[in-house]
């Protein structure tokens, strides 16, 4: 690729502009290249951790190094690549910006102002101050929800360009914390209020600097997941119960819908201006395409995420305690879907630490039966299927890590035992979304709490002794 001729793209980390994104504009599309920009390459040593571990501070264009024949994509359209949205969202904004299907690049320029993570994404030249904005919008909820078949993300036509990974529908708000917001409670609310008519929060459209700070997850009107943001909202719930860091979440309902609304743990206010935190997932970490997600397509082991840990941690014991933590809450609550896309790592100067627990839920209640168990996404100690996973299999994949048996059995037993206690506390306290949910979504639920219990059961049955 030539940096001389090649197409750009400015990417913007919490307001400095820290690289390119540079396309070759005889190539179709891909391999993209990525150059840092001399205000990191002088502050910043050769290596150093920056946007991502996969792509280290470099002085040199940064290449995607094609492997020939079909595949040719490499880390920087890896690390792009998982920024965007996948299915049918991904197809219809391609669509309605009439972009190519594939055209990363493209999609970025248009929709890559907000993406996961502090990153944005600019024409040259532009700089988050010197574009105009319009001044903040209220969102009719309930109308942003409806519109998200037709504007996935952004809830309405002309958005400022938000993007954000994964299948599943979702919309990004900004909460607005101006005084007039909030005439009679001062503050954001963090549990589900008990009548959610009583929820008087008030939302406006994210723009490129007013960050969105809050993701809705609408549950599916049909089809075999229905109410799995209430499968969602009970795990994340006993997660926080058993004192696991996980992302805060709630469930709203939208015109007896329920909606699952977790605030975004990469974004920070002080009540007026908010900051945006760097994250990054663990397939963007090690270089994956997160089509690769899955351990069983090629995707990252927890052995991986560990050593991130360990070389990039600032204190990669307490951060390695921490994801074993989060790998025996997945198993316990009976998570297949805990892939490479679903744990993440928060950057900060130089350094990695896990991010909170996201996207976990009990999904084994809303897939086909399986005489021989089901598949899980990344197998602790080997174990392929969530049936094969015990307390022996976790604290043996710690062990591999250099975690102490000892410390590993400590957290491995803390966490079924916190987590059996929360998913009792957390079915306590969404009863009434169960018990008045439309039939298949209640009996969905249901199943959903049943399977969790009975996971959590029996992991805390199995032996112990490696
Ligand atoms: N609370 C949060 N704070 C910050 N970022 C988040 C949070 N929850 C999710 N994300 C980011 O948004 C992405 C999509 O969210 P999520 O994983 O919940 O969606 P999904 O569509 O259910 O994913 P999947 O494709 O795994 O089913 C995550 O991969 C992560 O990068
Ligand atoms: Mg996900």
């Amino acid at each position: 690729m030539n940096p001389q001729t090649a197409e750009r793209l400015a990417i913007w980390l919490d307001g400095t502009h820290v690289a390119d994104l540079l396309r070759d504009p005889r190539a179709s599309h891909k391999p993209y290249g990525l150059q840092y920009t001399e205000a990191i390459t002088d502050t910043l040593d050769t290596g150093a951790l920056c946007l991502s571990a996969s792509l280290p501070v470099s002085r040199r264009l940064l290449v995607s190094k094609p492997k020939g024949g079909a595949n040719r994509t490499g880390p920087v359209d890896h690390w792009v690549a998982a920024l965007l949205p996948e299915g049918d969202a991904l197809a219809i904004m391609e669509n309605n910006a009439g972009l190519a299907r594939g055209d990363t690049f493209g999609f970025l320029r248009r929709f890559g102002h907000d993406c996961a993570g502090a990153v944005a994404f600019l024409p040259p030249g532009e700089t988050p101050d010197t574009r105009s904005l319009p001044a903040a919008e209220q969102v009719d909820l309930a109308e942003a929800i409806n519109q998200l078949p037709y504007y996935p993300i952004a809830g309405y036509e002309h958005d400022d360009g938000l993007s954000l990974g994964g299948f599943q529908a979702k919309l990004l708000l900004t909460l607005d914390t101006t005084p007039e917001a909030f005439p009679n409670t001062a503050t954001e609310n963090p549990e589900p209020p008990v009548d959610p008519s009583a929820d008087n929060r008030r939302w406006i459209k994210p723009r490129l600097n007013a960050p969105s700070t809050h993701i809705c997850k609408p549950d599916p009107v049909e089809g075999t997941t229905v109410g799995l943001v209430i499968s969602e909202a009970v795990a994340m719930h006993a997660l926080r119960h058993a004192g696991i860091d996980a992302a805060q979440t709630d469930l709203l309902d939208i015109e007896g819908r329920p909606v699952l609304l977790a605030t975004r743990f990469d974004r920070e206010t002080d009540g007026t201006a908010i900051t945006r935190l760097h994250q990054e997932s663990f397939c963007q970490a090690v270089g994956v395409a997160p089509t690769d997600r899955f351990q069983r397509f090629g995707g990252p082991t927890y052995a991986q995420l560990a050593e991130l840990l360990l070389s990039h941690g600032l204190d990669p014991d307490t951060e390695q305690q921490a994801l074993l933590a989060q790998v025996t809450a997945t198993v316990a609550v009976g998570n297949t879907d805990a892939h490479g896309c679903n744990y993440g790592l928060l950057l900060r100067d130089g350094s990695a630490r896990l991010t909170p627990a996201y996207d976990v839920a009990n999904t084994t209640a809303f897939l086909p039966r399986r005489a021989e168990g089901h598949r899980i996404a990344i197998f602790p100690d080997d174990k392929d299927r969530l049936l094969y996973v015990g307390r022996k299999s976790l604290i043996a994949e710690a062990s591999r890590w250099g975690l102490p048996t000892k410390v590993a059995s400590a957290v491995v037993e803390q966490t079924i035992a916190g987590v059996l206690d929360g998913i009792a506390d957390a079915a306590n306290h969404y009863s009434k979304w169960i018990d008045s949910a439309d039939p298949t979504r209640r009996t969905n639920a249901e199943q959903a709490v049943e399977q969790m219990n009975s996971h959590a059961t029996r992991l805390a049955a199995t032996s112990e002794t490696p």
